[in-house]
């Protein structure tokens, strides 16, 4: 970009930003429903909206009411919804993460019967199945990265046999998008793609999604898979080993605390590119309104342009249908 050529008085920055009309002429970054992913979670039980108290707004759906909210997504069209299970039962592998009548699996058949047309994405991983709320299998004391591949290969596949339309791994083990491209391709499933959360930090943001999901850890934390938050030059790493690995898009979380990563991974690799709101930068708004101490909607504008101006191509955020709603 080369500087402007004339100096105050002949430049007047302000002339562009007298009227609204004149501010919407020059306003640089949009934002398209499209490009809004909604995340929701699906819990066993009929007629159930559980609301999340760290969440406001956000609730645990059967799956009858998730189809309701399906085809509110549909119908504000948005980019699509991604799915979180909350299983009947927790165990040490996670057994209904990849059963065929997992939560997950039936709410996928749900909606693709009830909204064809709409996107849904799995969430591929363990946690909120393992009874040690960790991603993957325990062995001696840490987790399994290997087995666990395994897993969420088979999981991603239950997915796909229920009819997801893209896999969506959150886990951060080694090895995964590989792992979990080559059980889809041997299973018939070559044409369903991966959104990996390529370069997921190890975040204090997530604190709301684990009473949502009920996945905190029982033991110890997330830091021997997910990534420390010092370091950009490995998200950048995590990046490319997933891109090689056969990523379709590749994803930054959280969003709001990595503008930085979003704006390298855009610049150096060029494809699609996801950022995860996560649930703590959710609450940190919802909070901080509720008390009367920010301006709710204004906020959350703030927040999601900031993200896409960064360079993010796709949002997930709790917000999705409130933006979608005001655009
Ligand atoms: C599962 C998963 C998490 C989130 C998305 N997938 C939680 C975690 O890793 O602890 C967080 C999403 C949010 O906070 O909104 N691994």
């Amino acid at each position: 970009m080369s500087p402007p050529s004339a100096q105050f008085p002949i430049r007047r920055m302000r002339r562009l930003r007298r009227t609204a009309a004149l501010r919407r002429l020059v306003q640089e970054t949009h934002i398209a429903p499209t490009q809004l992913i909604w995340p929701l979670f699906v819990a066993h039980g009929e007629g159930l909206r559980r609301p999340v108290a760290s969440l406001p707004g956000v609730a645990q759906l059967s799956v009858d009411q998730l189809v309701k909210d399906a085809e509110r997504a549909a119908s504000l069209g948005l980019g699509g919804i991604i799915l979180f299970g909350i299983p009947a039962t927790k165990d040490g592998t996670g057994s209904e993460a990849y059963d065929d009548q997992g939560i997950v699996q039936q709410a996928i058949r749900a909606v693709k019967r009830a909204v064809p047309d709409l996107l849904v994405i799995g969430d591929v991983c363990l946690c909120e199945y393992t009874d040690h709320g960790h991603c993957g299998v325990i062995r001696d004391g840490d987790v399994d990265n290997d087995s666990s591949v395994y897993l969420l290969g088979k999981t991603a596949v239950m997915q796909a046999r229920a009819g997801v339309d893209l896999v969506a791994p959150s886990d951060m083990m080694d090895g995964r998008v590989a792992g979990i491209r080559k059980a889809l391709d041997a299973g018939g499933f070559s044409h369903v793609p991966i959104m990996s959360y390529a370069a997921k930090f190890a975040s204090a943001f997530y604190g709301p999604f684990r009473e949502a999901a009920g996945s905190t850890p029982q033991f110890g934390d997330r830091q021997s898979y997910q990534m420390a938050v010092s370091n950009g030059d490995e998200a950048m790493k995590e990046i490319q080993l997933d891109l090689d690995e056969g990523a379709d898009i590749v994803m930054v979380k959280p969003a709001g605390p990595c503008l930085d990563l979003i704006r390298r991974a855009k610049e150096r690799f060029g494809s699609p590119l996801g950022a995860y709101q996560v649930s703590g930068e959710y609450a940190m708004i919802k909070a901080a309104a509720e008390r009367g101490m920010l301006d709710e909607t204004r906020a959350m504008w703030e927040s999601v342009t900031a993200i896409r101006r960064a360079g993010a191509d796709i949002i997930l955020t709790y917000f999705a249908p409130v933006l979608a709603e005001e655009l």
